[in-house]
């Protein structure tokens, strides 16, 4: 059961206090004194601000007295300028902490300006790739608030940014960039709308099923991460059908951060090669590209470790008794094939993705640092094969 790379040696962290409920936003004045700071940046985008949701924030600062900056100019999948205009703004407004609003975006620029703050060097010297630098610093007290329920970025220990000239979206991290306190509360998820409702939480899934089956896989993150799975077998259909199911919604909040904590320091497989790459090439969104891929590449995975995926069956509800192990395994392959067809997640082709970048896009993910990862051996055939199911 344990692969000999699991069990010669390794480390679980979780640097991040998670705070979580209906409500608990309303704590946010009390959560910045705990962290010992007096003027925090918001990092956020102008589709949180619209929705209201920078307001639910700013009351409870104001009320504690707290002074603050925003910067809402995070845009969908943030270059390396936009984290700098970050940093300006950080230095300008004389802050001396961060909060991270919003969907993985907003998150992961906190994070990357977090990065350049104490390092005083831009966030592509940090790029985690050969040649480039390890982080030094812990960045500055931190706490992250998700309105979406799929990135997990609150507690993850992962910025991905794009560097526009290699049209290419990079990791940097550890667990030196971790927020220091996330606040997980349903209730700022409740207006998010079907679609993004469904993309991000398959994103969720995705994230708890890349985990649990990668190399780098622990006890700690298979835990977590079997609950995660579990959490969106039973929540993202009810949370999609209606946002204003505030149960569905924290089970999904909670989903999306148990398998963020799954994460660990180490990252997932296919889906996140290809959907990383394709990201940087096209500007889709994340979670939708994501959910058009996950079935996919499970399909092609499961002989890579058919336990496991019997088990991620399970998780999602399938009656296995009297299955063989590989039936099982395969029947997840289905159970996830049908909630993306419950919950309407559109295919590469609706996302406007031309099936003629096949070729460069399966290689440009056979490339990605996440390949290694991925349970299956996988070359650049493999991952034609998987993409061309995905139109
Ligand atoms: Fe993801």
């Amino acid at each position: 059961m344990f692969r000999f790379e699991q069990i010669k040696g390794n480390e679980f962290e979780l640097p991040t206090k998670v705070v979580h409920g209906i409500g608990v936003t309303k704590e946010l004045g009390k959560r910045i004194k705990e962290l010992g700071v007096e003027k925090p940046l918001i990092v956020t985008d102008e589709g949180v601000k619209n929705a209201g949701l920078l307001e639910k924030i700013e009351e409870p600062l104001k009320e504690a007295g707290i002074s603050y900056a925003v910067f809402d100019g995070v845009v969908a999948d943030p270059c390396i300028n936009t984290v700098a205009k970050g940093t300006s703004c950080y230095k300008e407004e004389g802050c001396d902490s961060l909060i991270g609003l919003g969907g993985g975006s907003s998150m992961d620029t906190a994070k990357a300006i977090g990065v350049e703050v104490v390092h005083d060097e831009p966030v592509l010297e940090y790029e985690a790739a050969e040649g480039k630098k390890p982080l030094q610093y812990r960045v500055p007290p931190f706490v992250t608030i998700p309105t979406t329920a799929g990135t997990g970025s609150e507690v993850t220990m992962w910025a991905v940014i794009k560097d526009p000239a290699r049209e290419f979206k990079f990791n940097t991290g550890g667990p030196l960039i971790a927020a220091y306190t996330a606040i997980v509360d349903p209730e700022l998820h409740v207006s998010m709308p079907p679609h993004v409702t469904a993309g991000t939480g398959m994103d969720a899934l995705c994230h708890a099923i890349e985990c649990y089956t990668c190399h780098y896989a622990q006890p700690h993150t298979d835990a977590v991460a079997l609950l995660a799975i579990e959490y969106a077998g039973k929540y993202l259909r009810r949370a999609v059908g209606n946002g204003q199911d505030i149960e569905a919604r924290y089970g999904m909040a909670i989903s999306a951060n148990l398998a963020g904590i799954s994460y660990g320091s180490e990252s997932a497989g296919a889906v996140h090669a290809m959907t990383q790459t394709l990201g940087g090439i096209v500007s889709v969104p994340h979670g939708s590209a994501v959910a058009a891929t996950l079935a996919p590449s499970m399909e092609y995975n499961w002989i890579g470790d058919p336990y496991k995926f019997a088990r991620i069956a399970q998780a999602l509800g399938v009656d296995t008794f009297n299955m063989s192990l590989e039936d099982a395994a395969r029947a997840s392959v289905d159970a996830v094939y049908e909630l993306t067809e419950d919950i309407d997640a559109p295919t590469l082709t609706d996302l406007g993705v031309d099936e003629g970048m096949l070729s460069r896009l399966a290689k440009e993910a056979y490339h990605d640092p996440q390949t290694i990862g991925n349970p299956r051996d996988i070359d650049i055939k493999g991952y034609e094969e998987i993409y061309r199911k995905c139109f």
